[in-house]
């Protein structure tokens, strides 16, 4: 590096720095002297504000040393520092390199200068025994510039998305060449993301929301690398079309559903910076302002198309989005299912209508299911090997019911079978044939056919009805009515005939006393359709109503005559029952015969009542009588009535009759202990009755306080004590009735008493103290 070729001629520092001064200040124009070959200069670096040491050769310690320099693109060198080994002497323009001092014969350039570029020359003499040696060092020097810190400028801090961008990253100085990184961030911390770019120039063309965020440059070179601070880059944008969320989420070939009360959140979002401003729109009317709008409970009016719109404030820019929301709703209760009438196959009816959308219907049965329909679904379904009881489900689904409706068909099969009956109209113009059969799902099948096996009439379900003009020709006719259900197998059927009625009388003959009532019964013995009764008395009138003197008793299928006041000339004769229907008629005949008193036997003798007293508490009486005089007698008749004071007694009533014609003792019961009842017999000769006996009233039978009464009473005196307790005892019983007693004097007793002491006698009582 040092030039090694020197001249060795000895002389002092002074002649040298002025030779040297010389050689350098003519430099250019150096002597003639051929120059010394120059070696290559040496290459140095140094960086600005460090220090640099150049070395002047090596070997010996030279004599004298001499530095100069030459600065780039200049070429006049210019001393800088010069040392004989003892002292040193630095040129003071050499401080435009840094500082400058001498180390030995090597030159120290301390904070260097840019200004210290170019060639420096070392000047060395030697001594090489008795010769001078010069030898020359060329060194050339390079001061390296650090980067400043970078500086990164964007042509537009807040660029609308699509515009053109320029980021500069600009260096204030450093030595070439500088290189460069590019650093973006994006504002949400997604961690730097170095752009492969090495420029000091970032095109984004077109600038895109990606773009927006942090920005960082780095500069380097040999000597360092530095980092600018972080620019933001706010790409304006937006809003994007907006994105329309439902929930819960159903959807729709239109758009989306819910449920009716369900809530409902529709969430709009429509990218944009700065952020989007929402307004709700439902079918063109603003319901909300916001990203979410919020249905509580939604409701069928909720349905409608919804829009949202977004807007960015800062463009004034607006998009928006709309979906259609559908409010689904159950049909109304539950699906409802019927059986329709067949007899063949089985025909299930489900409907449920309603609802949005409709509902789906399917059927399913012990043997399978049915097909899907919506709103109804009917269903044929094969029978056989169905039981009794079968159960069929029809179910229905909705999108809006967590869990599906139900139905159910139990198929049944009437109990029994088909009844038949006819009815006519008033009047007997038209005879009905019904029949029916009650009950079964589906209900029964049933039509009438006639003998010959014609349908008349279409079928009808449970009951048939067929109307027949009323007509004399229709007697003996038949007709069947059958009945099928789809479980009974074979068919069942009922039949009628259609008869005139038949009908009986009790007796044919009847025999009344003349005054008595008597009876004629007439009943219905079958026969089709209902009969209707009547009587035709003996001159072939109808009786038409009861009268006083015939009483007509309708009591079921009887139809009795009571005949009253039975009169020989006007009620004996021949009396027709008949019996009508529509179809015919029949009748009986039945001769009644008044017998008139006396006409056939001679009067029965008078009779009179020796004894009426009363037994067990009132309820019961003992009656004992005498025949006064000839005559032949069969029996005898006791009559009763209640005993009022006055006219407007009751009627007298038969209360024993048939008793024997040699009795003449009789006990009635039955009684009532409040009734005070009068009492008379009769004698009866076969039919004719004997004049009534005097009436009389009941007495207590005596007891032991009576025969001192007796006595009294026998000789017309009253004892008032003992006759206010008779009095008391009988009018506590009969306060209406004026007593009579009779005082029998011997105690009560089976045996009749000895018709010498039944003598009655009469008191006659003042009563002045009130009951
Ligand atoms: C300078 O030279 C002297 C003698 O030649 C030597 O001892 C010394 O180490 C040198 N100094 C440097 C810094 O080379
Ligand atoms: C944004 O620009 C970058 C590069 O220019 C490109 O790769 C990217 O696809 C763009 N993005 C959008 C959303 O346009
Ligand atoms: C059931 O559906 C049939 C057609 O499939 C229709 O004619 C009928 O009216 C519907 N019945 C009801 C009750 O909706
Ligand atoms: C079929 O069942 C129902 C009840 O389930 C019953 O009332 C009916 O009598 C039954 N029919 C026959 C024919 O057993
Ligand atoms: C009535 O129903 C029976 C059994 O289903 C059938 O055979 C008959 O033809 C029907 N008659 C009429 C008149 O519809
Ligand atoms: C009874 O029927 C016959 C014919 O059969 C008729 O002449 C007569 O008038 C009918 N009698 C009554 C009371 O209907
Ligand atoms: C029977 O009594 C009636 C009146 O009560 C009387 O007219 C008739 O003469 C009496 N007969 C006899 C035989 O006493
Ligand atoms: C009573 O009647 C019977 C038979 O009816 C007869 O034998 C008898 O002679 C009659 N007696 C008198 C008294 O009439």
């Amino acid at each position: 590096m040092v030039g090694q070729r020197a001249q060795h001629r000895p002389f002092g520092l002074p002649l040298l720095i002025h030779l040297c001064l010389l050689h350098l200040g003519a430099s250019g124009k150096l002597p003639a002297t051929p120059r010394p070959p120059m070696e290559e200069a040496a290459s140095v670096q140094g960086v600005r504000g460090g220090s640099v040491e150049l070395a002047c050769g090596s070997g010996p310690a030279p004599l004298v040393v001499l530095w100069s320099f030459t600065p780039l693109g200049s070429v006049v060198p210019r001393p800088v520092a010069v040392t004989d080994g003892a002292s040193t002497k630095v040129e003071p323009g050499a401080s435009a390199l840094g500082i400058v001092s001498l180390q030995n014969s090597s030159l120290l350039l301390r904070e260097l200068r840019e200004s210290a570029r170019g060639h420096f020359l070392c000047q060395a003499l030697h001594v090489f025994g008795d010769q001078l040696h010069t030898t020359y060092s060329y060194l050339t020097l390079a001061v390296l510039v650090p980067v400043s810190k970078p500086k990164v400028r964007l042509s537009d801090p807040s660029p609308v998305e699509g515009d053109s961008v320029v980021v500069t990253c600009a260096v204030r100085e450093g030595t070439e060449p500088v290189t460069f990184a590019w650093q973006h961030q994006a504002p949400q911390g997604l961690g730097e993301v170095l752009v492969g770019v090495k420029e000091p120039l970032l095109w984004l063309d077109p600038v895109n929301r990606t773009h927006l965020g942090w920005y960082v440059c780095s500069a380097y070179n040999v000597v360092n690398g530095l980092s600018s601070d972080g620019v933001f880059l706010d790409v304006v944008y937006g809003p994007d079309k907006p994105v329309i969320t439902v929930e819960p989420l159903g959807l729709t070939a239109e758009g989306f559903w819910v449920s009716e009360k369900e809530e409902v959140t529709l969430s709009c979002l429509a990218a944009s910076n700065p952020p989007s401003h929402y307004v709700w729109l439902c079918d063109d009317t603003q319901v909300h302002t916001g990203p979410t709008y919020v249905i509580s409970s939604a409701s069928r009016a909720h349905t409608g198309l919804y829009t949202c719109l977004a807007r960015n404030s800062y463009l004034d820019t607006r998009t928006q989005t709309s979906v259609q929301l559908t409010i689904y709703y159950p049909p109304v209760g539950q699906p409802s299912c019927a059986v329709l009438p067949s007899s063949a196959a089985v025909t299930l009816l489900c409907t449920w209508p309603g609802g949005l959308p409709t509902a789906q219907l399917q059927w399913e049965g012990p043997h399978g299911t049915g097909p899907t329909a919506p709103s109804n679904a009917t269903w044929t379904s094969s029978v056989t090997r169905l039981s009794n009881g079968s159960v069929f489900t029809c179910t229905g689904k909705h999108p809006a019911l967590a869990l599906p409706a139900l139905c159910r068909a139990t198929l049944w099969e009437p109990p029994h079978s088909p009844t038949c009956r006819i009815t006519a109209t008033v009047g007997d113009q038209l005879i009905l044939l019904s029949c029916a059969w009650p009950g079964g799902m589906p209900p029964a099948m049933l039509s009438w056919v006639d003998e010959q096996g014609q349908p008349l009439g279409g079928n009808s379900s449970s009951l048939a009805i067929h109307m027949l003009q009323a007509q004399e020709d229709l007697a003996g006719r038949e007709f069947t009515c059958q009945g099928s259900h789809l479980l009974r197998i074979p068919d069942v059927q009922c039949r009628l005939q259609l008869e005139p009625p038949q009908l009986t009388v009790a007796k044919t003959q009847v025999l009344v006393l003349e005054g008595g009532a008597a009876w004629l019964e007439c009943a219905l013995q079958g026969g089709m359709p209902p009969a209707q009764l009547l009587w035709l008395g003996p001159q072939g009138q109808q009786v038409e109503r009861s009268t006083s003197e015939f009483v007509l008793h309708l009591e079921g299928a009887q139809l009795r005559l009571q005949i009253q006041g039975a009169d020989p000339a006007r009620h004996s004769g021949t009396y027709q029952c008949v019996a009508r229907n529509a179809v015919g008629n029949s009748s009986q005949s039945v001769v009644l015969e008044v017998l008139s008193e006396g006409c056939v036997y001679p009067a029965p003798p008078n009779v009179t009542i020796s004894r009426l007293t009363y037994r067990r508490h009132w309820r019961e009486v003992q009656l004992q009588w005498a025949v006064q005089g000839p005559g032949n007698l069969t029996g005898f008749l006791v009559q009763q009535r209640a005993s009022v004071s006055g006219p407007g007694a009751g009627a007298w009533e038969t209360a024993a009759s048939d008793i024997e014609p040699d009795s003449r003792d009789w006990q009635l019961g039955g009684l009532d202990p409040g009734v005070l009842y009068a009492f008379r017999i009769l004698a009866l000769n076969h039919h004719t009755t004997g004049h009534p006996s005097e009436v009389k009233t009941p007495v207590d039978p005596p007891f032991s306080i009576y025969p001192a009464v007796l006595g009294a009473a026998g000789t017309g005196m009253v004892v008032a004590t003992v006759a206010s307790l008779l009095v008391f005892q009988y009018a506590a019983r009969h306060p209406q009735v004026f007593p009579r007693i009779e005082t029998p004097t011997t105690t009560p007793s089976s045996d009749p008493a000895p018709e010498s002491t039944d003598v009655p006698v009469n008191v006659t009582i003042t009563v002045t103290a009130t009951p």
